[in-house]
């Protein structure tokens, strides 16, 4: 299969609908989580211009291990509850940092990285499976629709990878 660029509708909405469709694409019909999720996290790099990494960290006992991703070589290992990543599996929730150096705790990886979105994936059994974490060089670059969109792009993710 090649990759066919497209253009992304400006409409939020629209742009999560295409987002989740280019996703379940680049899975074409597999359910191996390393190809799944490498392709993801391309297809997400390549939709969004400010994003500098986007990528996968997954859980493997009580931290996080480093999973596929695009972007600058990152830390491999991240605790429970520590970091931007581990404070979203502690919270259970999606976090948004407009200022990465405002979030205590924060775990640089990228010195250009500003802004910072991680979304939690779950299991049908409320156990987490992993974090899909995106960087920006720009300051506040993700918003509330952002978030809600990504969310929706981690339910994309869940179905494809069966979780
Ligand atoms: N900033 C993250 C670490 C991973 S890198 O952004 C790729 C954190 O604080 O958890």
């Amino acid at each position: 299969m090649s990759y066919i660029e497209i253009e992304y509708p400006q409409e939020k909405a629209a742009f999560y609908d295409v987002l989740c469709e280019q996703i379940a694409l680049y899975a074409d019909g597999d359910n191996d989580p390393v190809a799944v999720m490498a392709n993801a996290s391309a297809v997400i790099k390549q939709a969004f211009p400010g994003v500098n990494w986007a990528g996968f960290y997954l859980a493997d006992g009580n931290r996080l291990k480093l999973g596929p991703f695009q972007g600058r070589p990152a830390v491999t290992r991240i605790d429970k509850g520590t970091g931007v990543c581990g404070t979203a599996w502690e919270l259970g929730e999606s976090i948004v940092v407009e200022e990465v150096e405002c979030f205590e705790g924060h775990i640089a990886c990228d010195c250009n990285t500003h802004s910072e979105i991680v979304v939690p994936l779950f299991r049908r059994s409320g156990e987490l499976f992993g974090v899909l974490d995106m960087d920006s060089v720009t300051p506040a670059y993700f918003s509330e629709d952002d978030r809600v969109g990504l969310e929706r792009a981690a339910e994309t993710l869940e179905r494809l990878l069966g979780l």
